[in-house]
């Protein structure tokens, strides 16, 4: 698809012109030997992605929505536990704990747009069996208390880390503080396949055993069915890509740092909010998100500058036709609900350059300007 923004939100075919002698060998490797479904690009990716992540064991999967299901449900979590989560995330963390038949709990969020931990100890009931932070625009929730009060409680820790590969909370990796965590390799992700993937990270052997198994039909060696389970498996040509785009993350991820901060050098703190990085994070920047007035004029004002964003995310899921049965109302999260009419996502992607960044930041500082 031919990308006509002056300033993209993402850029495929830049990526494709990089890497293109890398992913046919990728491509020749896999299409040669023909292994295709459990290869042992597959292995080798679990390996290196373990040992980037700082944990023992890393399981391949085909999506990052089913490496939260799978994780949840080995973890033994079900009908009548509630699980504590943020409602500003993408449809999938919520979507797979009512999956499970479990209660989806929702706690409002920081400004920063992680999970408040105040609001998630105020959540906590005799029927709480887990608490699922979501490291949103690759920023990693405030674990320390988080943690706290998983241990105070007895409750398990599922870290939605798709959006936050190789972020550092207090020098940590994301996905490594609870008892999973659960990564997302689709295409848009900063560690990126070139189709669906996901994986989980842990130190649990038995829960790395048990995913291993249910992701192939809950198969034990060939002929042997423990339990009923699916077809989750990350195909070998993504592990084999990802193995080589771990091996560039850093890079990635640097770049999209410089980006970032070069935002929050040059937007003007008058009009834009721009939650700022403690000490002890370092964010990997999935997405750059202003919180602004008049979001829906920028974004048109941007648009017609040729500068493409987006909105992480419009609707919060406590006001979603699917979660009405969980009874929410408008105002219950109140700061979810100020951020969604305030929340302007721009590009921070990698094949930026600081022209790019410069003339994003010159649109938006005009727009308030004017
Ligand atoms: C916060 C969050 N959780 C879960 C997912 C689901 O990942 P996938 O699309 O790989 O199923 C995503 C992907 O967009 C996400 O952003």
């Amino acid at each position: 698809m031919a990308n006509t923004w002056r300033v993209p939100y993402v850029n495929f075919p830049v990526q494709w012109a990089e890497e293109a002698e890398l992913v046919r060998e990728c491509i020749e490797a896999v299409f040669s030997r023909g292994d295709f479904v459990g290869g042992g690009a597959v292995a080798t990716f679990e390996a290196e992605a373990a040992a980037y992540c700082g944990v023992k064991h890393a399981v391949a999967l085909n999506s990052g929505t089913d490496a939260l299901i799978m994780s949840m449900r080995a973890l033994g979590i079900g009908p009548g536990d509630e699980v504590i989560t943020p409602p500003n995330s993408f449809v999938a963390s919520t979507a797979a704990i009512a999956h499970l038949g479990a209660t989806p709990v929702f706690a409002d969020v920081l400004p920063d747009q992680n999970i408040d931990p105040e609001a998630v100890a105020n959540e906590i009931t005799q029927n709480t069996r887990a608490i699922m932070p979501v490291h949103l625009t690759g920023r990693v929730a405030d674990m320390a208390p988080i943690m706290d009060l998983a241990k105070q409680h007895g409750l398990q820790v599922i870290e939605d880390a798709a959006q936050a590969i190789g972020s550092l909370y207090d020098g940590k990796k994301s996905g490594t503080f609870g008892d999973a965590g659960c990564f997302s390799a689709h295409p848009l992700k900063n560690l990126n396949a070139g189709g669906d993937a996901g994986f989980v990270t842990t130190n649990n052997g038995d829960l790395a055993e048990n995913l291993r198994r249910m992701r192939n039909h809950g198969l034990e060696g060939r002929d042997t069915v423990l339990e009923w389970g699916w077809v989750s498996r990350m195909d070998t040509l993504q592990a084999a890509l990802l193995s080589m785009r771990l091996a560039r993350l850093d890079k990635v991820n640097a770049r999209r740092r410089h980006n970032a901060s070069l935002y929050h050098e040059l937007l003007d703190p008058l009009h834009v909010f721009m939650p700022p990085e403690r000490k002890i994070e370092h964010n990997t920047w999935h997405t750059f998100v202003i919180q602004i007035e008049r979001r829906e004029a920028l974004k048109a004002w941007l648009a017609e500058k040729g500068i493409e964003t987006a909105v992480h995310y419009p609707v919060p899921l406590h006001l979603q036709p699917a979660a009405i049965e969980l009874g929410y109302r408008e105002g219950d999260m109140p700061e979810t609900e100020r951020q969604a009419a305030r929340i302007l996502t721009l590009p921070v992607n990698q094949f930026l350059k600081d022209e790019d960044i410069e003339f994003v930041a010159n649109a938006v500082n005009r727009f308030f300007a004017a």
